[in-house]
Parts: C-alpha cells; structure tokens; sequence
C-alpha cells in the first residue's frame, strides 16, 4: 500500500473547527500552523525505560507553540472589529502576534522586559512589523501596564488572559492524541504564564468527553527553580533564569494548572537552570534543537525518571514549546557553537580531525 505523499494542512481552525469557537463570520486566518511533528527520543526511551516522544512545537510557523493560540485570538480579533492587538511578552508571543497582526492587517503593540528577550525573537517582532516597546521591567510588570492600557484604549489584548489562546493552544494535545491513536500516559510541559499546560489540559478532557481518546495522562509541569511561583506556593517579585521564555514571577493561569495537574494526577516541580542546560544539550544529541525554556520539559522528565517516578514502558510527551535558533546566545554559549577555524586545506583538516593543531 502507498501512503499519501503529502495533504494539504489547512491550519488549525480549519482542521478542529468542531473543537473551537468559530462562527461563520471568523475570517480563516492562517499561517499553517498545527500539524507539528511528534518525534520519537530512541536515546532517551533507554535511557528511562519508557517511550519518549517530542512534540515540536517549534516546528510552528513563528517557531513556537504561540501559533496555535494567537491564530485564533487574531481571528477573534479582527470579527469582533479590532484594529490593534497588544501584549506583553518574554519573546515568542509577540513573535507570533507580530506575525498574525501582519498577516490580517493589524497594528501590533508589544512590550518586552528590556534585555532578557532572546535575539530571534526580537528580530521576529521587528520584521513583522510590530511596535515594541522594551520597558524597564520583567514580563510580569509589563503584563500589568499592557491591561491598564487595555483599560483606556482600543486594543484587544492577546496574552493568554485573552479566553481564545488557551482554546486555540488546546489543538496540541488533540494532535498528540490523533498521532498515538490514544492519551499518553504522561505530558511534560515548561510552565511560564501556566497558560499552556492548562490549555494542553482542557485538550485532554475535551477528547476525552467527546469519546476520542479512552483516557487522559497525568500532566507534569516545570517551572524554572529561579522563577517557581506555584511550586513555592508564593509570587517571585524577581524571578530569575537563564530559560528567559518562563522568566515569569506571577502566572496569570496559576488556578487553571495547579487545576490541571491536581485533576490528572499529576504534579508541578522546579528545574534547576544546571538541569535546564544538561536537557537543552541532551535533546540536541537525539537531533533536535529547542530553545532552552522547553527544555525544561525534559529536564523534568529526567528528574522524574531518577526519582523513579516514571512506570517503565510509559508513553510520555515532552512538549518542547520553542525554536532553539530562536536563542543563538545560548547555543553559542553552552553548546560551544562556535566554529574552530582551520586554513583551506587538506592538511589542516587531517590535523584537526586527528585532534592536533590546526
Ligand atoms: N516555552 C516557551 C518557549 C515559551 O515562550 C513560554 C512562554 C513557555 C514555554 C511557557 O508557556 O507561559 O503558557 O506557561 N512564553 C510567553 C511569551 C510568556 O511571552 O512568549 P506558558
């Protein structure tokens, strides 16, 4: 038998319309997004004796997760007669919002915490054409002036409080549930604003309901050690790691993941920035590369693995949210991602492999 070759993905709202809130009068925005690839981690699967898939979110069309839910945001936006969308954002929301307020004629207002936004995504933001605002503060100080300027002027904010991203985002667990032909047992997923967890949750048990999956998984989140809010229980006033993406002190879906978690049997836990780092380097040698937030995805696996937390045979999910090219900074400076340069010529190739002076 021959398998198809290639279909034509329409999108996400296309492709689960029965799941989301589209009526006849949502524009069909689309950058293709959804459809990432769920790929197998043979290394990892030895390694902790059960079956490890990744979910590449960061095989989206702005190369993170934030596709899924802006499309839908922006759409909603747009029907509902709004001609500016707003947000604050550590990097890829408004990377994505950039992308989809171009794409549907929009202005696009962002404000990023000065300094701690990695490269790609600003550069993103930048050509998509988005007003950025780079304020002196961390994301969650910004979150904060972006619903005060929500208050006063015409603009339709696209965090996660907007109700629509969090359905939008939901299509990533419809997805792994469609690929496995079942829930897996457990999903590992970076929590930042805790909006994708929740979403990846709500997926879950609507599926479920609906009578397409015979069981949902318990749900692992992690937060970055420097910056867990819900694991301590407590607001961080500055909450610090390297993993800039979930550099966040106060999630704005803090009830909605603990919900989840609680609900699935799950749990939330911290990961160290050195545990970070080691899964970042880890998933590039099964020949993958995320940004180092989604690492913490397998971060948390690993640490559930040694801890003995994972039922051997297991199917898990870790959901590696983000791009790595999205933070060359961090390549280059934990991989060791510069190049040694050699003169051009067999001799000095022959005496670099042979690991002498070049
Ligand atoms: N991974 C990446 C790569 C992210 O960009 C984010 C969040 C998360 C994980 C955490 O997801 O917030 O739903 O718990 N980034 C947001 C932003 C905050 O502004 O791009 P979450």
């Amino acid at each position: 038998m021959t398998a198809a070759v290639h279909t034509r993905w329409p999108g996400i709202l296309e492709a689960y319309r029965r799941f989301l809130p589209i009526t006849d009068h949502t524009p069909p925005l689309s950058l293709c997004e959804g459809n990432t690839p769920l790929v197998a981690a043979p290394g990892l699967s030895r390694e902790i004796g059960a079956s490890v898939w990744l979910k590449l979110e960061g095989c989206n069309p702005t190369g993170s997760f934030k596709d899924r839910g802006m499309v839908l945001a922006v759409a909603k936006a747009l029907e509902e007669g709004s001609q500016t969308v707003i947000c604050a954002s550590t990097g890829n929301t408004s990377a994505s919002a950039a992308a989809y307020a171009a794409r549907a004629g929009m202005r696009a207002v962002i404000l990023i915490p000065d300094g701690y936004v990695a490269l790609g995504k600003l550069a993103q933001a930048r050509m998509y054409g988005a007003e950025i605002l780079a304020v002196r503060g961390n994301f969650d100080e910004a979150l904060a002036l972006v619903r005060e300027v929500a208050q006063r002027l015409p603009v339709t904010v696209v965090n996660s409080i907007n109700p629509y991203r969090l359905e939008g985002q939901q299509t990533a667990a419809f997805e792994v549930c469609d690929a496995l032909g079942d829930a897996p047992d457990m999903v590992c997923i970076p929590v930042g604003n805790a909006g994708n967890i929740s979403a990846w949750w709500r997926g879950f048990v609507r599926y479920h309901e609906a009578g397409k999956i015979r069981r949902t998984p318990r749900m692992f989140g992690f937060e970055a050690e420097g910056a867990a809010a819900i694991v301590r229980g407590e607001p961080i006033a500055k909450p610090e790691t390297f993993a800039t993406a979930i550099r966040i002190g106060n999630p704005a879906s803090w009830t909605l993941a603990v919900e989840a978690v609680e609900s699935s049997g799950g749990a939330m836990d911290a990961v160290t920035d050195d545990e970070i780092a080691e899964a970042y380097l880890r998933v590039a040698r099964e020949g993958v590369f995320c940004e180092p937030a989604s690492a913490a995805s397998v971060a948390g696996l690993l640490k559930l693995a040694r801890s003995g937390r994972v039922p051997p045979g297991a199917t898990v999910v870790c959901v590696l949210t983000g791009n790595g090219l999205k933070d060359p900074d961090s390549a280059i400076r934990l991989g060791q991602a510069t190049p040694r340069v050699v003169d051009c010529n067999l001799a000095a190739v022959e005496t670099a492999l042979a690991g002498g002076d070049a």
